[in-house]
């Protein structure tokens, strides 16, 4: 939402004092550490606590911002292994055999640069958990490998012979649709079995709005106290936009909002970080396909992110053309060809959206600048 919101004078929002409300989540006391009273949180956190009691492989998935890195440490901190290291390797960050070095080690002269011997996370991990995170993104040659390892946890060093037998929980973690790739072959499944011996779904935050204010008091008075800052309370009116958004970026989305708050002052800053749905709609292509290749994927979503921008020129200049080609810095010509190639209308003849209601504290609703664009008639 590029759009500021204007709202009137509105109470404070209560504050909300829980217990949950006052810790860190710094894993310091992990039966707290996933904070909200939403019957989702309350579901997942009953699975967490299920799973860290028996010794077996976890697949955690969800959404980006969802809290999957949290609960796996919840779930190491909850186990009887808790006294032993929990060891996090990023399956997406590190590439090839470096990758494959840093799960098992290596000896000295492995490869170019392997001066003296170094256990792989594996091994450091022994007798704790071991989290593969970003699994999805674990190059297919590489999933093999694990796999081996996973079969009978004994591990060879690059470059060396001798077998290490290793005591490990698996936990994996990952914002893909695994199930749906080892259906389709992109991800091995015989892998995916053996990993996802029990899942847990993190749940988004806009299907936990009723946690929002909690959660965004949490991270206020965390950053508050961290910066040294007194922010106001924020109002309720503001509150009711949080509850309302639809947290594409969910937990991280929500605390870099409160850092934002405490350290800018003043709910504009919040509420002008917001983003339109819409916005995201449009950026993302609406499928992926795995039989379609790349370049012809790449062309749609560029035809469809250009689609989104003409549109929004074309409104900020109420549907003027002419207007609507100067500021994109193309001739007129080529506007009305785009405007046909990308299947939009030649003049404004579609419904408009309905426009984003706000409602202030006094009960007034305000019309958000954007939506209020409503013209039927093209200008040339
Ligand atoms: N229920 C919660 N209560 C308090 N803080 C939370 C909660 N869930 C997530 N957070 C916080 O939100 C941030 C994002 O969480 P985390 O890194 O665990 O998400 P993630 O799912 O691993 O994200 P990504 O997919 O991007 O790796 C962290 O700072 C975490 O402390
Ligand atoms: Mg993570």
């Amino acid at each position: 939402m590029g759009n500021v919101i204007a709202i009137g004078k509105s109470r404070a929002y209560p504050n909300i004092v829980t217990h949950q409300a006052n810790e860190r989540t710094d894993g310091t006391n992990p039966e707290q550490m996933l904070l909200g009273n939403s019957a989702a949180i309350q579901r997942t956190l009953r699975q967490i606590r299920d799973a860290a009691a028996v010794d077996v492989a976890v697949l955690i998935s969800g959404e980006s911002g969802t809290g999957k890195d949290l609960a796996a440490r919840m779930l190491h901190q909850l186990s009887r292994r808790s006294r032993h290291p929990m060891v996090r390797i990023n399956c997406a960050a590190i590439p090839g055999q470096l990758f494959e070095s840093e799960l098992f080690g290596h000896e000295p002269g492995a490869f170019t640069g392997a001066r003296s011997a170094r256990p792989g996370k594996f091994e450091m991990a022994n007798h704790g958990t071991l989290f593969l995170d970003e699994i999805g993104d674990l190059d297919i040659s590489l999933q093999s490998k694990l796999l081996r390892a996973l079969q009978d946890f004994r591990i060879v060093r690059l470059g060396g012979v001798e077998e290490h037998e290793v005591n490990v929980r698996l936990i994996c973690g990952t914002n893909r649709n695994l199930e749906e790739e080892a259906k389709r072959g992109t991800f091995r499944s015989d892998l995916f079995y053996r990993i996802n011996v029990v899942h847990i779904e993190m749940p988004t935050l806009r299907n936990r709005s009723e946690d929002v204010p909690l959660l965004f008091q949490h991270f206020v008075r965390l950053y508050s106290n961290q910066y040294g800052r007194r922010p106001e309370p924020i109002t309720s009116s503001a509150m009711r936009i949080l509850e309302k958004y639809h947290w594409p970026g969910n937990m991280r989305e929500l605390e870099n909002l409160a850092k934002r708050y405490v350290v800018l002052g003043g709910e504009e800053h919040v509420l002008s970080a917001l983003r339109d749905p819409r916005d995201d709609q449009a950026i993302l292509p609406e499928t992926i396909d795995v039989n379609t290749p790349l370049r012809i994927q790449t062309k749609r979503a560029v035809q469809s992110l250009e689609r989104r921008i003409i549109l929004d020129v074309l409104r900020a200049h109420k549907w003027n053309r002419r207007k609507a080609a100067r500021s994109l810095d193309i001739s007129y010509r080529a506007l009305l060809y785009k405007i046909k190639e990308a299947g939009l209308p030649p003049v404004r003849t579609v419904k408009p959206r309905p426009p984003l209601q706000i409602v202030s504290a006094t009960g007034e609703s305000s019309v958000s600048e954007e939506s209020a664009d409503t013209p039927t008639q093209a200008s040339p």
